[in-house]
């Protein structure tokens, strides 16, 4: 294949803009950074990484994953988020080996946000009009991918717009894994058990049937968003607000990145 594309998702923007990128370059090849095959990365024309942006920067997983690229000729970055990339594309530059010389290029696709403390999921034709402004840029990006340009874009948005100060996410960022204190399962929880399937890293156990969480989050949103009965809620604020999921992506899709 000419063009590799690595992805990790939560609740399939990820996955989604993956799909969109690789059907527009053709003769590609997309992988789950949850179980990376590294056949043949060395001779691709493209090698490229798409991931959510969390508190400005990236998935843990993600620059673990990143910390393991060989020498490649030409390596570029799509950070899936809600409005603002913030220092994302410079944490994962700092992730790269010197002999990978730095990271040269970077997208920010805007996509509906799965952030539930922030305000619920977006439907219907609000939904679809972000979507369709995101597949038309992924569409503009396969260009210069393909030509194998060096290029950057941030975009401004809510966050930077909004006050919520840059401290404040790198004091978050640091603790990240042991934010999902704030997880649990109300009285509708079925123990349906899709919590822990869809949990990237396993830190959802049920010995008792519910949900326990392990403090070794990545904070993907998976389990509140994707919780058939809505029964994972994280703080005061999420009982009775919608989910999020990418609506081209379903739940086995969000499960199988671990296979
Ligand atoms: C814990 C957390 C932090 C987030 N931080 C940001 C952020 O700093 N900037 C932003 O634009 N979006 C942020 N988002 C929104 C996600 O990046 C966005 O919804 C993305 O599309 C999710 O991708 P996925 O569906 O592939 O998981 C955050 C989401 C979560 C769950």
């Amino acid at each position: 294949m000419k063009h590799k594309i690595f992805y990790f998702t939560g609740t399939g923007n990820s996955l989604w803009a993956a799909r969109v990128l690789g059907s527009s370059l053709q003769d590609s090849e997309i992988i789950p950074i949850l179980n990376p095959s590294m056949e043949g990365l060395k001779d691709s024309e493209t090698v490229g990484v798409v991931f959510p942006v969390y508190m400005h920067r990236i998935p843990y997983l993600v620059a673990d994953f990143l910390k393991t690229l060989p020498e490649l000729d030409y390596l570029y970055a799509v950070a899936v988020n809600a409005g603002d990339t913030g220092q994302a594309f410079s944490y994962f530059n700092k992730q790269l080996s010197t002999t990978l010389n730095g990271l040269k290029t970077g997208f920010s696709i805007v996509t509906p946000s799965n952030y539930l403390p922030f305000g619920e999921a977006v439907t219907g034709e609000k939904r679809e009009r972000l979507l369709n402004t995101a597949k038309a840029k992924l569409g503009r990006v396969s260009k210069i991918i393909r030509e194998r340009k060096s290029f950057f874009d941030r975009e401004d948005g809510f966050f930077k717009k909004n006050i919520v100060p840059g401290m404040l996410y790198s004091a978050g960022y640091k603790f990240l894994k042991s934010l999902d204190k704030k997880f649990y399962a109300d009285d509708s929880c079925t123990s349906c058990g899709i919590c822990e399937k869809v949990c990237p890293v396993g830190n959802i156990t049920r010995p008792e049937g519910r949900p326990v969480w392990h403090n070794n989050c990545q904070m993907c949103f998976a389990c509140i968003n994707l919780c058939p009965e809505s029964s994972i809620q994280y703080g005061k604020k999420t009982p009775g607000m919608k989910r999020y999921r990418n609506p081209e992506v379903s739940v086995d899709d969000i499960i199988n990145q671990r296979n």
